[in-house]
């Protein structure tokens, strides 16, 4: 095997791709939830970054000939990370113990240049300390040191089966391990590039970036850059320990093959129109970057179980859940990068999952201190405190009429150094016949069936410029739009003029 020191993580992803997504999700593990030693060599060997097998007479009669188990288990044997028991079998089905685990862990952190070296000195203070195994002795005390291992309250249990629900973890803490160990973090990039729906990833981005490859609990390979990485760590360690709350890495870093696959999966499920304000078109995806991390959750049942929170509509259930993940980004270096009421900025709806990592604490403290999208930061603009009526109405949603609101802001967006004070539902008169035949006479063969209207007030520059006076307050400004029920508004008319003749009441 050829490796270059250092290099070894960032061409893991190369590797993933190159063989697929290793197999190793809880569902194909041992029935009971145990982790089998199949599935811990192809989870370490994905982890190294191994890039170029030599071959190894290393075939055993109940593994494969071909495929991802085959390539890990030859990988691992090669290394000296584990060995088959002797007699042509590997068991790739059977448990692993703790010390078992430590010790691969171990070996391999030790192939990638890591571990004690000449003399080291660590008192594991456990009382069961005194039965790890000898061979698996010198493993178990760098894990424990490196935080990778943790103890229980009966101890460090060295005998007792590992469990795969235990494997994310300990791969995230092991990776923290081998990230701290070598040295280098930062990326040579721009912390706070800008990619949105206007800006693409910056060109030679790739070249500068540092990355970082793990598993999360479904068994999926996620890529991060490494200082995200690292803060998401943090992150993960601070929210499980005083929160309560097991956070997980859906995906973070994408390439554009990957982003088409989300757009055409979503576009199947739910549509052109929810894709649209969901989904990056690739190219514009700020995950592109490896700085955008989408996380999800894991939630402890009685048992001592856990079950992923994984899908978007499922996530949203858990409001009380997201404030408290919220309410620790900054000290991360993390913002939420899609708010809730800058869609018409962004160009996203809501995302509480999706967070980006700015370079650091104190640059998403301010950014989140003061209400800001990145966009609005970058502009050096403050966010406007804007009220918002949605009156109350028997024939649309609030969701329909935010909607609406949403495309109001994003032409106000247009009107130059003006500030949005307030939007008001109009109320529900506005969607009569003659204001539909108006709109439908606005914007011809479209068939519209329904129609909003909203009233604005808002602040004209000082130093006026365009249509505006200097330093006024446009007081009871309309706006309206139409759609065929079902379908989105479309935003035909607004100013004073637009006024109907027949809506001079109510
Ligand atoms: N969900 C975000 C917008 C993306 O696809 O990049
Ligand atoms: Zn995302």
């Amino acid at each position: 095997m050829k490796r270059e020191k250092g290099m070894a993580l960032v061409l893991a992803l190369a590797l993933t791709l190159a063989l697929g997504v290793p197999a190793m999700a809880a569902e194909e593990g041992a029935e009971d939830g145990l982790l089998t030693r199949g599935e811990l060599v192809t989870a370490l060997f994905t982890l190294s970054g191994a890039e170029e097998m030599e071959p190894k007479q290393a075939y055993f009669e109940d593994v494969p000939m071909r495929g991802d188990l085959a390539l890990a288990i030859r990988w691992a044997v090669g290394e000296g990370i584990v060995n088959g028991y002797g007699d042509g079998r590997f068991g790739p089905e059977d448990p692993v113990t703790r010390e078992q685990m430590a010790a691969m862990l171990y070996r391999t952190a030790q192939s990638l240049g890591l571990g004690f070296k000449g003399m080291w000195m660590f008192r594991l203070d456990y009382p069961d300390a005194g039965e790890i195994s000898d061979w698996a002795d010198e493993a178990m005390h760098w894990v424990v040191m490196n935080g990778i291992l943790r103890g229980t309250d009966r101890g460090l249990e060295p005998r007792a089966t590992a469990t795969d629900d235990q494997l994310s973890l300990v791969i995230q803490r092991w990776q923290k391990a081998i990230v701290d160990g070598e040295g280098e973090t930062r990326s040579d990039i721009d912390y706070l590039a800008l990619v949105n729906k206007l800006n693409s990833l910056p060109e030679g981005w790739e070249d500068k970036l540092l990355c970082v490859t793990t598993l999360n609990s479904v068994g999926e390979t996620v890529e991060a850059e490494r200082s995200a990485f690292q803060a998401y760590l943090a992150l993960m360690a601070d929210l499980a320990e005083n929160d309560g709350i097991y956070l997980e890495l859906d995906s973070a870093r994408r390439s554009i093959a990957v982003q088409q696959g989300i757009w055409d999966r979503f576009t199947e499920k739910y549509g052109a129109a929810y894709t649209a304000k969901t989904v990056a078109v690739p190219g514009t995806s700020e995950h592109h970057t490896g700085l955008a991390l989408d996380l999800y959750f894991r939630l402890p049942g009685e048992d001592g179980s856990f079950t992923d929170v994984y899908y978007n509509e499922d996530m949203m259930q858990y409001p009380e859940i997201w404030e408290k993940i919220h309410a620790k980004l900054p000290e991360y270096g993390f913002i939420l990068r899609y708010p809730e009421g800058k869609e018409h900025i962004t160009g996203y709806g809501y995302e509480p999952w999706h967070i980006r990592y700015v370079g650091d604490a104190e640059t998403a403290r301010e950014i989140s201190a003061r209400g800001l999208t990145l966009e609005e930061y970058l502009a050096g603009k403050e966010a406007p405190e804007v009220a918002y009526d949605y009156g109350s109405s028997a024939l649309y949603t609030r969701e329909e009429i935010g909607d609406a609101m949403v495309q109001i802001r994003c032409r106000f967006a247009s009107f130059e150094g003006c500030e949005l004070h307030s939007l008001t539902y109009g109320g529900d008169w506005a969607n009569n016949e003659e204001n539909i035949a108006w709109m439908n006479e606005l914007d011809e063969g479209q068939g519209y069936t329904q129609v909003i209207a909203f009233l604005s007030d808002f602040h004209s520059p000082a130093a006026g410029g365009g249509a505006w006076e200097p330093d006024t307050e446009y007081k009871n400004w309309q706006w309206w739009l139409a759609r065929t029920e079902g379908g989105d508004w479309n935003l035909l008319t607004w100013g004073y003029d637009s006024w109907s003749p027949e809506n001079t009441t109510d």
